[in-house]
């Protein structure tokens, strides 16, 4: 039998490599490649299907957090709210701006922010909460939009999710080629509706500067590139077509009776499914009985943040995120990706019957 990869980005497309054969072309053709037409054109189709005014093309998901920190004049002094159960990048930006991260805990059941957790921490030196749409399910951002602090979308994992960028103020998202909208290779956005503050951004991502004569800011270099801007465009067509399988292979996993050996994501519209990501006390000898089958899986941030070697000086102990660690230490995704064939979930779901020991 074939092994099973957890993600098959090839498959996604390779149907499109006609078109993105032609896109490559274009770009050659145009001999524009960095801030040209289709990054221009991205922009405003990105910012079309999110329902805001302004999107920014940047280099890469994690710039697209600094720069908006920056952009938002948080630096030393200031303190940001996020998760310690994320993407390690989340909380480098915010230290990368020589500001605080605080973490807050995971509620126990989404795996998301605890917004009970996020109001207690919050004091006076809190400029802003960084919320995580993790693995493609949105964060509670009714709950956080009424902290009275500004709320930044990490939305790295949930472009597609409807409502996501409606309620933050400011969002952010990375293309990182096995996002549920990809480049193939490095990029990232983000989305807003303060046309000064995208102003901003946009500078701050191009040197501080309009014109590259002018330089008002001390900026970056951080910009998306014609040819992922060319990929982009033509991806974003389907994005709607991919979540949709993305949640097809999600409800069979629940359809072929996973849930009853291990504890499932729970469903909710919003949720685009970037990842799979299951739980189980017994995940070590799940994933054992996977590998001997030669079918992927994964495990997510088990070493939470706050116990990460690169943020120790922040004096976090083990013990003081309960819900965090716990899921540290139970999640393993299964192999999900849109269009993925019903046999190849079912072989996924029999190894998993048999590495918990429940007959069929
Ligand atoms: C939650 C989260 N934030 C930020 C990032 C950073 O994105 P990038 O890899 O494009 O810098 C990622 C992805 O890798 C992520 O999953």
């Amino acid at each position: 039998m074939r092994p099973i990869p957890l993600v098959d980005v090839k498959a996604q497309y390779e149907p499109l490599l006609p078109r993105i054969r032609e896109a490559i072309e274009g770009v050659l053709e145009s001999a524009e490649f960095i801030l040209g037409p289709n990054v221009a054109a991205f922009e405003g189709e990105a910012a079309d299907y999110l329902g805001v005014r302004e999107t920014i093309g940047v280099a890469n998901g994690t710039d697209a957090i600094v720069l908006v920190l920056d952009a938002l004049g948080i630096g030393p002094g200031d303190e940001v709210i996020c998760p310690a159960f994320t993407f390690y990048a989340t909380a480098e930006a915010i230290a990368r701006r020589g500001a605080t991260p605080v973490f807050a805990d995971v509620d126990a059941a989404t795996m998301n922010l605890d917004a009970d957790d996020v109001a207690a921490r919050v004091t006076a030196r809190t400029k802003a909460i960084l919320a995580v749409h993790l693995f493609g399910r949105p964060a509670p951002m009714n709950e956080l939009m009424q902290l009275g602090v500004p709320v930044i979308e990490d939305a790295a994992q949930a472009f597609g999710s409807p409502g996501v960028a409606q309620l933050g103020d400011i969002s952010t998202f990375s293309f990182f080629p096995t996002k549920n909208l990809f480049c193939i290779g490095d990029g990232g956005l983000v989305a807003l509706n303060d046309d000064e503050l995208a102003e901003r951004v946009r500078m701050l991502a191009f040197h501080g500067s309009r014109d590259k004569t002018d330089f008002q800011f001390v900026g970056y270099n951080s910009r998306l590139d014609e040819l992922q801007a060319a990929f982009l465009r033509l991806f974003l067509q389907h994005l709607d077509e991919w979540t949709r399988g993305r949640r097809e292979a999600a409800a069979r996993y629940a359809e072929l009776g996973l849930g009853d050996l291990v504890e499932l994501p729970v469903d909710e519209p919003g949720h685009v499914y970037h990842l799979f990501v299951c739980r189980s006390p017994e995940r070590d000898a799940i994933r054992d009985a996977l590998r001997e089958s030669e079918i992927a899986s994964a495990t997510y941030y088990t070493t939470p943040l706050h116990l990460q070697p690169a943020l120790r000086f922040l004096g976090w102990e083990p013990g003081s995120l309960p819900e965090t660690e716990r899921a540290a230490q139970e999640n393993f995704s299964v192999p999900l990706w849109p269009g993925m064939d019903p046999a190849v979930q079912e072989r996924v779901v029999d190894v998993v019957r048999s590495a918990v020991g429940v007959s069929v």
